[in-house]
């Protein structure tokens, strides 16, 4: 089950993190940036940064006039994002930080990014808090968080194997991982954040070969440790079948919906 920071890889699960998760991530991180308004010079903060696809993607828009920081708490998927990160930028600066801690002065950032982090804060209101700290004033916070498992048939039968294989705790955990946006947007006001708004976006992504695909990104998410403390490798061998038979034989595009949030300080 995901540990007390909620989300938290070990070992070479952040390397498989980066190299399975990358494709559900990347249109969602096109329309993060895209809703935050990043422009040439901004100063940008991608909070729970993992690997860095949304710190990457700002890099690219804030270009060699802007700067652009990523703090996660965990060392281990920082090691992975200063690997990947691109070299035709200014270096993006990857610090470890949780994200109601975060080392910078206020006003530090026109933007902070969060791509699929806020549902595994501990304590949502500090982070939010910190977050307002550190922007300007009318500087904007955007995020994305996973909504709607139920029309996602890959996530719907992920959410089987994780029962199954895991137990009904880490299916719990897994399931509560999908219904953050209220507690978002709800905690987004009573931090002092106006106007925000948020819409739904589903995109619907060709996976790489399932054969490879889905134990791979199974191995690369807490649950799937959970499953392999519980039962071993071979129990994740096993979920990754379940999986991959509860799903339709004849395609790997499915659709994915997660709930994109933006916030003015
Ligand atoms: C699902 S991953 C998302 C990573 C990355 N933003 C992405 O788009 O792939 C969740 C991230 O939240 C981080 N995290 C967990 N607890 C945190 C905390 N208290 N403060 C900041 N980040 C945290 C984890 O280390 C992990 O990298």
């Amino acid at each position: 089950m995901a540990d007390a920071t909620g989300f938290h890889l070990k070992g070479s699960a952040p390397e498989r993190y980066e190299h399975y998760v990358a494709p559900l991530m990347a249109p969602f991180v096109t329309a993060l940036v895209d809703a935050a308004d990043l422009y040439p010079g901004a100063t940008v903060l991608d909070l729970a940064c993992g690997t860095g696809f949304a710190a990457r993607a700002a890099a690219a828009q804030a270009g060699p006039t802007g700067r652009v920081a990523g703090t996660d708490p965990n060392e281990a998927m920082l090691k992975v994002a200063v690997e990947h990160h691109p070299r035709l930028y200014p270096d993006i600066e990857f610090t470890a930080a949780p994200a109601d801690d975060l080392p910078y002065p206020d006003a530090t950032f026109d933007v902070v990014l969060c791509q699929q982090g806020a549902q595994f804060f501990p304590d949502l209101g500090a982070a939010l808090r910190e977050t307002a700290r550190v922007l300007r004033p009318k500087g904007r916070f955007a995020a994305t968080v996973w909504s709607n498992l139920e029309a996602s048939p890959y996530f719907t039968a992920q959410l089987r194997a994780v029962r199954q294989y895991g137990g009904p705790d880490a299916a719990a955990d897994f399931q509560e991982a999908f219904h953050a946006a209220d507690r978002l947007t709800a905690t987004l006001d009573a931090a002092g954040f106006r106007p925000i708004t948020r819409r739904d976006l589903t995109f619907t992504i060709t996976l790489p070969p399932l054969r490879d695909h889905v134990p791979g990104h199974l191995s690369a998410i807490p649950w799937g440790r959970t499953i392999t403390e519980t039962g071993g490798e071979e129990a994740l061998t096993r979920a990754a079948d379940t999986l991959r038979a509860a799903l339709p034989a004849d395609t790997t595009a499915f659709p994915f919906t997660a709930t994109l949030v933006t916030a003015d300080r």
